[in-house]
């Protein structure tokens, strides 16, 4: 828990309202992946993903209303190179901009790093995206560069930014 913010590890029962956020209009557009999401569809990534601790997934919780608002996770988790893939999605868009993305970022990298181990944690984000970098940033992430016209999306090219923190940036952050 930080401030206003906690995350929980999610369970099947979150599925109805993962899914319902996942394919909310302004969570898609900002995914490479655009396939609308089914209960069944994301009931195989539980079962095949996150039980077999290839995804680590989190629900979070704005505590001062204590209403679930988004979702948290990491995914392609490699334990032999202590790195895995970043990704969050806030589904209530009245809850964006309020500064609960950054704190449950942080909450996630906490985890990650004193957890589950990990010595590098990165992202990928659109260029187009800047309330996320900057929400990124916030939470310690490092800009590591641009993937020019990397994803294309019905015919228009996207450039992709690439972001990292090293658990040794972690540790110096808390101490701070
Ligand atoms: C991305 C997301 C998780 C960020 O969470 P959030 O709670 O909205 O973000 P925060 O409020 O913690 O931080 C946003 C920061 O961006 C800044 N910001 C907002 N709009 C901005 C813009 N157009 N340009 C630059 N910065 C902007 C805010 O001022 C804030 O920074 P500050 O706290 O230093 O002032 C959330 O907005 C979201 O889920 N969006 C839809 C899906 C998505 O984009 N997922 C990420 C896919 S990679």
């Amino acid at each position: 828990m930080n401030d206003n913010v906690s995350i929980r590890l999610i369970t099947e029962e979150d599925t109805p309202k993962v899914v319902a956020w996942r394919n909310a209009p302004s969570v898609v557009d900002q995914f490479i992946y655009r396939t609308p999401l089914t209960e069944e569809g994301h009931l195989k990534w539980f079962r095949e993903r996150i039980m077999t601790g290839e995804v680590v997934q989190f629900i979070i919780t704005d505590t001062e209303t204590n209403t679930d608002v988004g979702s948290v996770y990491f995914r392609d988790i490699d334990r032999q190179n202590k790195k895995c893939e970043y990704g969050i999605f806030i589904g209530e868009e009245s809850c964006r901009g309020k500064g609960i993305g950054s704190k449950a970022a942080k909450l996630a990298l906490d985890y990650a790093f004193s957890q589950l181990g990990m010595n590098r944690i990165f992202l990928r984000v659109f260029a187009k995206n800047p309330r996320a970098i900057k929400s990124y940033e916030n939470a310690g992430f490092k800009y590591e560069g641009k993937f020019r016209e990397d994803v294309i999306i019905d015919g228009k090219a996207y450039d992709m930014v690439f972001m990292a923190i090293l658990k040794d940036e972690w540790k110096k952050g808390t101490k701070e």
